[in-house]
C-alpha cells in the first residue's frame, strides 16, 4: 500500500496531464471584415450588401449604428496585430471584405488598396509569428492566401437536446437539420441526412409539389462532393431543446424552432442564462463533437469560432472568463475521454466589432473597444488576460484563476 501522499500527488499529476492541450493545439481568436473595418468608402471600395442596408434601414438595427468606422480595423490594422501578439494567439482569423477587393463584384478588376491591405495583414501577422487564417478562398486572392493551406467548411451549430426522452427522435432529426449543408461533404455516403431529405419530401408532397422542395443531388454530383474538405470548422455557441411544438405554434428557424419539422426550440431552466440568445451549456460543445465524430468519422475539427456576449462593455467579465474556462474544459473532455481529434479553438472575438443587427450593443470582445473613442482606443478585459495565460501555460491549470 502507497502513502496517501503518493496516491495524492498521482492523482495531481493525472489530473495536471488531462488538463493540458495536446501538442500543436492551436489557439486563436476571429474576427470579420464587416465588423471590424470601417472605412467603408475609401479609395475604390464598393459599398456591400450590409453597407446599403444598414443606411438605408438603421431601424433595423437596435442601436440604429452601421459599420460605417466599427473599430476602425482598416487603419489600426497594427494595433489589432499587437493586440494578437500580445495574447499569445497562434493564429488570426479575419475574413475578406470582398467590395474592397474585388469593388466591381469580379476579378476583372482587383483594387490595388485593398490588396494592400490585406498583404500588409497577412505580412504583419507572418512578422509576429502569428498564422494568418481565411476562410474563403479565391484564384485571384492576394498572392499569399494561395499558400495558406488547408480548406474546410464553417459550420454555425447549435447543439440540440431531447426536452424529455420522448423527444430524442426529433432531436436527432434537427441536429441533421443543422448539419443539413455538411453532410453531402463529410459523410461517408454523401448527399443529404436521410432522416430530413425524405422528412422535406414528405411534407413537399402533401403540399402538393410535384417534387421535393430539398433538390436530390444526382450520383454524380454526390460522389464529386463527397470528400471535399480537409477538416471540419465548427462554430458552436449555444444549444437548445427540443419537443414537439404545439398546434399552430408561431416557430421562426432557428430562433423558436422549425414549422417545416414541427418542432419547437428553448433552453432548459438549468442553463446559465448570457446575453439573449446566448445561453451557455459547455456540454453542448463536447456532445456536438462527439455526435459529429459518430457522424463523419475520425476527422480533422477546428473550432472557428466560440465566444461569449454582454451587453455592457465591462472590463471584469468574469462572465465570460468562465465560459471560455468551461467550455475549454468540455472541448479537452471531447480530446481526452471521446478522443475526438480537435486540433484548433478560436475565441470570437479578439475585439468588440459590429455585431449585425445588435449593432454595438452586443460585446463579444476579449479586448473592449472604446466605440466613442475616435481612435477607438483597445483595452484587454480580465478574460484577454485568461485567455492569454492559457495560451501561455497551454493548459487549464492556472495558479491564479
Ligand atoms: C465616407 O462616409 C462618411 C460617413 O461614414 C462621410 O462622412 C464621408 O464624407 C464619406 N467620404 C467620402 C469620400 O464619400
Ligand atoms: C489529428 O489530425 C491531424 C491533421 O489531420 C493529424 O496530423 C493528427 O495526427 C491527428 N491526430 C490524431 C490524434 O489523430
Amino acid at each position: 500500500m502507497y502513502p496517501l501522499s503518493v496516491v495524492l500527488s498521482l492523482l495531481v499529476a493525472a489530473c495536471v496531464a488531462e488538463r493540458k492541450f495536446p501538442p500543436g493545439f492551436k489557439f486563436g481568436a476571429a474576427t470579420a471584415a464587416y465588423q471590424v473595418e470601417g472605412a467603408w468608402n475609401v479609395s475604390d471600395k464598393s459599398p456591400s450588401i450590409w453597407d446599403t442596408f444598414t443606411h438605408d434601414n438603421p431601424d433595423f438595427i437596435v442601436d440604429k449604428s452601421n459599420g460605417d468606422m466599427a473599430c476602425d480595423s482598416y487603419h489600426l490594422w497594427e494595433t489589432d496585430i499587437a493586440v494578437a501578439k500580445d495574447l499569445g494567439l497562434h493564429f488570426y482569423r479575419f475574413s475578406i471584405s470582398w467590395p474592397r477587393l474585388l469593388p466591381n463584384g469580379h476579378s476583372n478588376y482587383v483594387s490595388e488598396d485593398g490588396k494592400r491591405y490585406y498583404n500588409n495583414l497577412i505580412n504583419g501577422l507572418i512578422a509576429n509569428g502569428i498564422e494568418p487564417v481565411v476562410t474563403l478562398y479565391h484564384w485571384d486572392l492576394p498572392q499569399k492566401l494561395q499558400d495558406l493551406g488547408k480548406v474546410g467548411l464553417t459550420n454555425q451549430q447549435l447543439w440540440c437536446e431531447p426536452k424529455n426522452s420522448d423527444e430524442e427522435e426529433n432531436a436527432e432529426l434537427i441536429r441533421n437539420v443543422f448539419a443539413l449543408f455538411a453532410y453531402p461533404i463529410y459523410s461517408k455516403t454523401g448527399g443529404w441526412p436521410p432522416s430530413v431529405e425524405k422528412r422535406i419530401a414528405e411534407t413537399s408532397e402533401k403540399e402538393g409539389y410535384s417534387r421535393s422542395r430539398l433538390p436530390t443531388f444526382t450520383q454524380e454530383e454526390i460522389e464529386f462532393i463527397k470528400g471535399t474538405y480537409d477538416f471540419y470548422g465548427l462554430n458552436y455557441y449555444t444549444s437548445r431543446t427540443v419537443e414537439t411544438a404545439q398546434p399552430g405554434e408561431k416557430l421562426s428557424w432557428p430562433v423558436s424552432g422549425s414549422w417545416e419539422f414541427g418542432l419547437a426550440l428553448s433552453t432548459d431552466p438549468s442553463w446559465k442564462a448570457g446575453h439573449a440568445w446566448l445561453i451557455s451549456y459547455p456540454p453542448g460543445i463536447r456532445r456536438q463533437l462527439h455526435w459529429l465524430k459518430e457522424k463523419f468519422g475520425d476527422i480533422e475539427f477546428q473550432i472557428l469560432e466560440n465566444g461569449y456576449a454582454t451587453s455592457e462593455p465591462v472590463m471584469y467579465d468574469q462572465g465570460r472568463v468562465n465560459y471560455y474556462r468551461d467550455h475549454l474544459e468540455q472541448v479537452l473532455l471531447a480530446i481526452n475521454e471521446d478522443k475526438v481529434n480537435v486540433t484548433a479553438y478560436t475565441a470570437w472575438s479578439l475585439i468588440d466589432n459590429y455585431e449585425w443587427s445588435s449593432g454595438y450593443t452586443s460585446r463579444f470582445g476579449l479586448v473592449n473597444i472604446d466605440f466613442n473613442d475616435p481612435n477607438r482606443k483597445r483595452t484587454p478585459r480580465a478574460s484577454a488576460h485568461y485567455y492569454a495565460a492559457v495560451i501561455n501555460s497551454h493548459s487549464l491549470d492556472l495558479p491564479h484563476h
